[in-house]
């Protein structure tokens, strides 16, 4: 499988309807919410990709009854065991999501650091922070988090930073911790609050999610629950710069258009109308790009993991632009492989100067080695005059549901051989 590969050849108009897979990163936390009950707990509209996979792996190895029905998965029985294979850790960032879920439910984490990422360093220092606040002794021993804690208190936390795994990992805590807790400063992204719904009906006490300042009121207990994620923002946020990109008439069905506005922004220009309704994002355009510089934050500023997916479709714009990365401090490795198609791209430190030159972009051989830049990769090459190799399409596959069969529904000409 190493062989394996997406053929794309670009120039293709992008026409007709597709629907996103569920999201990413608001169905792993909440399969990580499911071990906090020995209850039944289903989630549902789990997407086909890898981290999920990962995921199901993660918690039947903890020793929780996983199985997966379509896009329902279903888990029961809660935890056993109170650490996880190496190698399975390795192979995906979201088993951080296990940290608060773990200590909540037994009192004991012992968990290997994930993956070295592409994207930056990933420290834990919020989430240790919180943690320890709420009374747990919470260590990294070499790569390994070690946390135990009898039972943990509830506490007043500020965290200096509104990151979304610690706040994920901070409210799974409070939610079975002895008293109230407040998080000030928390995420307010999306999947926070699908998180928090999904924790609801497993009867916890949980206000404010979406705002900058969450309650938490401690419980005794949770049980069982049925909870869903929405669709995959940045899944539709990416089809949405396909069509700006490549021309067409696109419509994109179960995402909130309103968790995209940032995006929908971004690529509106005189050459790309963009309708959003409640049920359907419609994108019309002729296939040309405006030169425009954006700033990525967290939510609801313009996504990180709509970052490369945007440097990308600059590469084709009518004029010069600046893309600053504010969230990850190493976010721009994909645009080496750009480059290799022709981009006129200058990183600095956080920060892209790109030059549209929409001629100067041939399809060549290039390499995924993150998840959104490799994805941003596919989409350049749909539109780079020639057939570009996309090589490592697993990084893609961590987080969109068979990549190349979406977009060749829309008629890109796509397709991926292993041999
Ligand atoms: C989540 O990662 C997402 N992953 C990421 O999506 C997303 O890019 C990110 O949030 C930001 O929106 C999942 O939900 C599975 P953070 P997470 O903690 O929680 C620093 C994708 O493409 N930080 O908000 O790891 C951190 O290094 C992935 O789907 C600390 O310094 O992101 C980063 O620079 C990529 N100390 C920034 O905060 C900490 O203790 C944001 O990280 C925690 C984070």
């Amino acid at each position: 499988m190493d062989n394996e590969r997406i053929v794309i050849k670009g120039g293709n108009r992008l026409d007709g309807s597709v629907s996103v897979h569920g999201a990413k990163n608001a169905v792993l936390p909440l399969l990580a919410a499911a071990i906090l009950t020995k209850d039944d707990v289903a989630v549902e509209n789990c997407p086909y990709i890898s981290d999920v996979d990962a995921m199901v792996c993660l918690l039947s190895e903890l020793g929780a009854n996983v199985a997966r029905e379509d896009r329902r998965i279903c888990v029961s029985g809660g935890v056993t065991r109170t650490h996880a294979r190496e190698s399975l850790c390795k192979t995906m960032r979201s088993s951080m999501f296990m940290l608060g879920a773990l200590i909540s439910a037994t009192g004991e984490v012992e968990l290997p650091l994930p993956g070295g990422c592409d994207i930056g360093a990933r420290p834990l220092d919020i989430h240790l922070d919180g943690l320890r606040k709420m009374g747990a002794v919470a260590d990294i021993e070499g790569n390994v988090v070690r946390c135990s804690a009898a039972r943990l208190r509830g506490a007043d936390i500020v965290m200096r930073y509104p990151s979304v795994g610690a706040t994920e990992n901070l409210m799974m805590c409070a939610s079975l911790a002895e008293g109230d807790t407040t998080l000030v400063n928390c995420a307010r992204e999306p999947e926070i609050v699908a998180l928090a719904c999904g924790l609801r009906a497993m009867g916890a006490k949980i206000y404010g999610d979406g705002t900058s300042v969450m309650r938490i009121e401690g419980v005794q207990r949770l049980h069982g629950a049925r909870m869903s994620a929405g669709g995959d923002r940045i899944a539709a946020g990416t089809v949405v710069a396909a069509a700006a990109l490549c021309g067409g008439d696109v419509a994109i069905y179960g995402v909130n258009a309103g968790e995209l506005h940032t995006v929908l922004q971004a690529f509106r220009s005189r050459y790309c109308d963009i309708d959003a309704s409640d049920v359907c994002v419609r994108v019309r355009s002729q296939g040309r790009i405006s030169a425009r510089s954006v700033i990525t934050a967290p939510y609801p500023l313009f996504p990180t993991d709509m970052q490369p997916q945007f440097v990308a479709c600059q590469c084709f714009s009518d004029g010069a632009c600046t893309v600053r990365e504010t969230v990850f401090e190493n976010r721009f490795g994909y645009a080496e492989e750009l480059k290799r198609m022709g981009a006129s791209i200058s990183v600095g430190k956080n920060v892209a100067a790109v030059a549209g030159d929409p001629s100067a972009m041939k399809g060549t051989a290039v390499a995924a080695q993150d998840l959104r830049g490799g994805a941003g990769l596919c989409l350049a090459a749909m539109k780079a005059e020639g057939e570009s190799v996309v090589y490592n399409p697993r990084y893609i596959d961590r987080g969109y549901e068979s990549f190349e069969k979406l977009f060749a529904s829309l008629g890109a000409n796509i397709r991926r051989i292993s041999d």
